[in-house]
């Protein structure tokens, strides 16, 4: 019998943690959900599925998207494809008080991907938009125009609402489409969407099917055509396939899905920032280089400095690859980026880190590892009432199912974790107050499966943990 298997062993921890409370070894955390959802494969919508169907009409738009097109949020970023020739490139828009159209012109691109042509991938930004106004929008020619609308965000300001809604790794199954039934039907009617990343999982196919995610575009066309999705690019959007001949990192996602990085001063589209309400969003790239002195790096150091909490109050960061992750999945993949980065939200008191890629839902409490130097010992992740929640939100749906394999016992930083498919809501109230739900798609549209009320890290830093 080894040692740990010995009586004065057990009988040495027990005193240690009597003593000592030494956490790592003998308490366990926050809650690991008593809900067992029913295994079930999650599949993808077959190509002739009603989410899918191509809009009537020749060369109709179709996949239409929007973004935030600028820094503040007066510029809004619409994209849409036509198949059949380029058609037109210009979105005609108007205000709901006026009804004088206006037109803003755009352009096109199309890509290749092995033996895969892509349509005719518009982009145009509608700029000079007023705050707080529903705008009408249409693309498209003569008999195949499309109308659809949306509502641009309040000034930015200290203490305006604002409710984002939060999906990551959707993909395009029948559990896909439940997540996003719920996420519209959610009674808390989210504003804009951040998405975080691994979005249409094309890759899954041989040569990477691009078809796929001409299909995706046209799933989610329901929900981007009206709001804002925020975008992060996650491991699925690499497409690196050299022995495709494509092996230039990211190439359907960078066509496909454009973001205003340079009004943030970025120098790549993966990480960037804006501001919207009273929020101040930096998103990270997991797949781009992070360490010292890349651009990245650099970039993020800077944009850190510019955010004025009065402006601003909120101060979230979205990235894909989790640092906080209690799953057997991807365990450990975004530690490298912790190391680099977490001092830095720790200083400036980031209210929030959403990541996916784990296809699970987790939260965590306030916590830190930054004491930790490597000569020293203090590896545990200790409370830090300045340090991030960080919520994995990959649960989107996709089709390599779910995530159910956990570490055991949960560990202290983890507050509570479910495997099932959900999307959530971050619902801020003022510069103080923000609420969190969890919805999982089993569920009710309005039932919380997991809540918090999150207090401001820099207006009102009062320890807000759920379980003590
Ligand atoms: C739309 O207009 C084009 C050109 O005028 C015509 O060829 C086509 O048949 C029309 N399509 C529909 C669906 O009305
Ligand atoms: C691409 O190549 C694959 C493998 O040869 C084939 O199955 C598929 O039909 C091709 N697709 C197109 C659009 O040519
Ligand atoms: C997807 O969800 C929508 C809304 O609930 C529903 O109308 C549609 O039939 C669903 N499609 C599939 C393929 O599940
Ligand atoms: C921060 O924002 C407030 C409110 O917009 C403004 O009055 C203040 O000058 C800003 N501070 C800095 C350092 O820019
Ligand atoms: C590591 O941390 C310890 C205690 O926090 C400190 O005394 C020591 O100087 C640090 N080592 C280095 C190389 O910074
Ligand atoms: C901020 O919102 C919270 C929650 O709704 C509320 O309790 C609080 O009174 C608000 N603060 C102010 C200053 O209005
Ligand atoms: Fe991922």
């Amino acid at each position: 019998m080894g040692i740990l298997g010995s009586p004065s062993f057990v009988t040495l921890a027990l005193a240690l943690c009597l003593l000592l409370n030494v956490a790592a070894l003998c308490s366990s955390g926050g809650v690991t959900s008593s809900y067992v959802r029913k295994v079930e494969k999650t599949l993808d919508m077959p190509l002739d599925s009603d989410v899918f169907a191509i809009p009537p009409g020749y060369n109709a738009p179709q996949q239409v998207h929007i973004t935030q097109g600028d820094l503040n949020g007066k510029a809004t970023l619409v994209s849409w494809v036509t198949m059949d020739e380029p058609g037109s490139n210009e979105v005609r828009y108007w205000s709901e008080n006026s009804k004088q159209k206006k037109l803003a012109k755009g352009k096109y691109v199309t890509y290749t991907f092995f033996n895969y042509t892509s349509g005719f991938i518009h982009q145009c930004t509608i700029t000079n938009l007023e705050y707080n106004t529903k705008y009408y929008y249409e693309v498209g020619l003569l008999n195949t125009t499309r109308q659809f609308w949306f509502v641009t965000p309040p000034q930015v300001g200290p203490d305006v609402p604002y409710t984002f809604g939060l999906i990551g790794d959707l993909g395009q199954t029948y559990d896909s489409n439940k997540t996003l039934t719920h996420y519209e039907m959610n009674p808390r009617k989210g504003q804009a969407l951040m998405f975080v990343g691994d979005l249409s999982y094309a890759d899954h196919y041989p040569y990477h099917d691009n078809v796929r995610w001409d299909t995706w575009g046209r799933f989610i066309e329901r929900s981007v055509a009206y709001q804002p999705w925020i975008w992060v690019a996650g491991n699925h959007e690499l497409d690196f396939a050299p022995e495709l001949g494509e092996s230039v990192p990211f190439k359907p996602y960078t066509h496909r899905y454009h973001v205003p990085y340079r009004a943030s001063q970025s120098t790549a589209p993966f990480w960037y920032s804006i501001k919207r309400a009273s929020a101040h969003i930096i998103v990270l790239a997991s797949y781009s280089a992070y360490g010292k002195y890349t651009p990245q790096y650099t970039w993020l150091e800077q944009e850190l400095s510019k955010v004025n909490r009065t402006e601003t109050p909120w101060l979230i960061v979205l990235l894909h690859s989790p640092w906080y992750n209690s799953y057997n999945y991807h365990y450990m993949e975004g530690e490298s980026m912790r190391v680099m980065f977490e001092p830095w939200f720790v200083q400036h008191k980031v209210d929030v880190v959403f990541a996916g890629h784990v296809h699970a839902y987790e939260r965590s409490e306030r916590v830190s590892s930054i004491a930790y130097n490597i000569t020293n010992r203090r590896c545990i992740p200790v409370k830090d009432n300045s340090a991030p929640v960080y919520i994995t939100i990959g649960d989107g749906g996709n089709i390599e199912g779910l995530a159910n394999k956990m570490i055991e016992p949960q560990p202290d930083y983890s507050a509570y974790r479910e495997a099932s498919f959900g999307h959530a809501m971050f619902d801020i109230k003022n510069r103080t107050h923000a609420y969190y739900s969890w919805h999982r798609n089993q569920d009710g549209y309005a039932v919380e499966a997991d809540s918090m009320w999150f207090f401001n890290r820099y207006w009102y830093p009062v320890d807000d943990s759920t379980t003590h």
